[in-house]
């Protein structure tokens, strides 16, 4: 049975890069046949500060960005981490299933730290093990993310594969199948994967860059849009004709990339039209088609925000739902951990 999982955070600035690396195919699972999860982290946003009057509106922000993309709530399953008691709980024990030696290899631990790492939230150090208790309160079996969240969905197998060979016997003592928790299988492609910044394509667009210039926001309007593909960084060349020419050319392998993102197209598909195209001629084109996609995203995200009710009724509905499936995976946990439970 598949069950599709994936989570964004609420920490402001929802780009390009978390569209078409993540929501744009939350939204494609939608038609596969399976349950789909889709998480606004909230506890993982706090591994770092967020300004408490300005959380709520970042959790309503990403709410009704999943709505704007296609996320049909009654279909899918669409809530807030914090108001379902089992992710923490069962990050908890999976903390005791990690190891030291894991998390120390983690790589955007050490980019989020920083130099003054003695001074990094233990949250932010366990990051990563949120993360697997996310996915594997529901068992799931596939994580659509961009390529960022490899290393994570790494660790989230190996704490799986941990915990059914620690407590095998207890596993099947308790009547549960030999792999109690998947192996889950991570969904990361397209042809936006990893969206790179717009002033430098050796940067992942990220929503902590100090520049706005280097990511469309999704509520950005047409012409803040237009104005940030015009001001894009490129190369001097014209653009090849096949997507092996985009090599050691990371601007122009970016903007094609998103242009194919964009047009459910692939590089190649997107150089057959505009092979041998100046940028200013590609850019032109780029626009529209952002503009035609994004802008009325924008303005429905924008639309949404606006009747707060509505989303946190579409929240705490979520909510339940996913209760209803993470508690039972929660006591079975318990249960093969060995902890004394209720009569
Ligand atoms: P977050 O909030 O940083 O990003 C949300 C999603 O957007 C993708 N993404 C990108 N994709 C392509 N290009 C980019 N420049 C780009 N920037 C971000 C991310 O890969 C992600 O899919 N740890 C996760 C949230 C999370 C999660 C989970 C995901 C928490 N629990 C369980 C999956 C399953 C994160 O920080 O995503």
């Amino acid at each position: 049975n598949e069950l599709v999982f994936s989570g964004v955070q609420p920490t402001g600035n929802l780009h390009l890069g978390n569209y078409l690396g993540a929501i744009k195919r939350f939204v494609e699972m939608q038609a596969r046949d399976a349950q789909c999860l889709y998480c606004v982290v909230d506890l993982h946003a706090i591994t770092l500060w967020q300004d408490p009057a300005e959380l709520k509106g970042q959790i309503r922000e990403v709410t009704a960005a999943f709505l704007a993309a296609g996320i049909d709530p009654a279909r899918s399953i669409v809530f807030n981490q914090s108001q379902v008691p089992q992710h923490a709980e069962l990050a908890w024990i999976f903390n005791c299933v990690a190891r030291l030696g894991w998390l120390n290899r983690m790589t955007q631990f050490k980019d989020k730290a920083g130099k003054d790492r003695e001074n990094a939230s233990v949250g932010l150090y366990a990051y990563p093990v949120l993360m697997a208790a996310d996915i594997l309160a529901y068992r799931a079996t596939h994580v659509p993310v961009g390529e960022d969240q490899k290393q994570h969905l790494e660790l989230t197998r190996d704490i799986a594969g941990k915990f059914n060979n620690d407590f095998s016997g207890s596993i099947a003592a308790h009547g549960h199948g030999e792999d109690f928790f998947p192996i889950t299988e991570p969904l990361i492609g397209g042809p936006a994967a990893r969206v790179m910044s717009l002033r430098d394509g050796t940067k992942k667009m990220s929503k902590s860059d100090p520049s706005d210039n280097s990511r469309i926001n999704l509520t950005d309007d047409a012409d803040a849009i237009a104005q940030k593909v015009r001001k894009a960084k490129t190369d001097p060349e014209p653009l090849p004709s096949e997507a092996a020419g985009l090599s050691g050319r990371p601007e122009a392998d970016n903007l094609v990339g998103i242009f194919a993102a964009l047009k459910d197209a692939t590089r190649d598909e997107v150089l057959s039209d505009y092979g041998g195209a100046q940028f200013s001629v590609f850019k032109g084109a780029l626009v529209e088609l952002a503009v035609e996609k994004l802008a009325p995203l924008g303005a429905e995200m924008k639309r949404l925000i606006a009747d707060p009710a509505h989303i946190d009724a579409v929240l705490a509905d979520g909510a339940a739902r996913a209760e209803a499936i993470a508690a039972p995976t929660l006591d079975a946990v318990k249960d093969i951990v060995g902890f004394v439970r209720k009569g």
